[in-house]
């Protein structure tokens, strides 16, 4: 059987965290780097600098055509106007090029001007946080991809490439799966900043309060990754000491109300995602906290 040869050729187009940090890993791995665009040449110059390749731009130019792939990372609110203007200025030369963005949030449909004039169109989404802090690690890493056969195909091979797994994303609401990154990044950031600053009030450094709780975050994940989130749970509600959360309550209501808020909420997730009998938890902490704002329900 003849094996297809893959694309190896590609041009970037939004090149910050995310478009360096892939432009650079597949550069190392052996993919050409054709044009690299941003919104100035200033910013272009430095991601060509940083990925290693490539010619910077700072406006879309049909040397975008001379790659086989195209790769867009944009902040998620520019990538329908790119991929409109794209295929305005390559028309049906874009049949047979395999478009990817990469965004979390958006699926492949955000392309569908650039699907309409032929190109295969996709998206391939690294599981990981691209802070200020220069390139993450890829390895290991999950790529969340949707798209057309010949789009999947690429993104699986990029994701190999970096050493990462490619998950196909089946859902129909790929936002759900993003806004699940979102809770095991930022929002145990936020968590963990909150329960810093709850130390603080008591008279704690930030020092003494990171080093009080870090360990704690640390060994309940660790638990959660060896023996499941069933018997990694601990605390109040695991024992039925439901007086302890009223104190917990009472305490939180001195500070900013979103503490209180979240508490809450999470306390009411617990009863969701880990009780046995959430219903029976759920009427428990309505007697603490009040009923339950009515929402939208599967
Ligand atoms: N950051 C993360 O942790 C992360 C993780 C996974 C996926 N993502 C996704 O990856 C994408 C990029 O995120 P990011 O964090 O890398 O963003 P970023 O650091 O803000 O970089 C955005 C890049 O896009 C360029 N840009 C903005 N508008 C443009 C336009 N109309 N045409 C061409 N280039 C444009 C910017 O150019 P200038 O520098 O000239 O403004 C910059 O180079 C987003 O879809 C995001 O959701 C992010």
């Amino acid at each position: 059987m003849l094996t297809q040869r893959m694309p190896e050729t590609l041009s970037i187009v939004g090149a910050g965290r995310v478009g360096r940090a892939l432009g650079r890993r597949l550069h190392e791995l052996g993919w050409r780097v054709g044009a690299v665009t941003t919104r100035s040449i200033t910013t272009a110059r430095a991601a060509v600098r940083a990925i290693g390749a490539g010619h910077p731009a700072d406006r879309l130019t049909r040397r975008v055509l001379a790659s086989e792939v195209v790769l867009i990372a944009t902040p998620d609110r520019a990538i329908g106007d790119v991929a409109a203007n794209l295929a305005d200025f390559g028309g049906h030369e874009w049949r047979g090029k395999v478009v990817l963005h990469t965004s979390g949030a958006l699926d492949s449909s955000v392309l569908a001007p650039l699907a309409s004039v032929g190109a295969a169109t996709g998206s391939i989404h690294p599981m990981q946080t691209f802070g200020s802090q220069g390139p993450p690690e890829l390895a290991g890493r999950v790529f969340g991809i949707d798209g057309s056969p010949a789009a999947l195909k690429v993104a699986r091979k990029m994701s190999r490439q970096m050493g990462g797994v490619a998950v196909r994303l089946s859902g129909t609401n790929k936002a759900a799966y993003h806004a699940a990154g979102s809770f095991a990044c930022s929002h145990v950031l936020t968590l963990m900043e909150a329960a810093t600053r709850l130390l603080m009030a008591q008279g704690f450094t930030r020092r003494q309060a990171v080093r009080a709780l870090l360990p704690l975050t640390r060994q309940t994940l660790d638990n959660f990754e060896r023996i499941g989130p069933r018997a990694a749970w601990t605390g109040p509600m695991t024992r039925g000491d439901f007086s302890t959360l009223q104190r917990h309550s009472d305490a939180l209501a001195d500070f900013p109300r979103e503490y209180l808020d979240a508490y809450k909420a999470l306390s009411r997730l617990t009863a969701v995602v880990l009780s046995g009998n959430s219903s029976a938890a759920l009427q428990k902490l309505d007697r603490i906290f009040g009923p339950r704002q009515q929402g939208r329900k599967k």
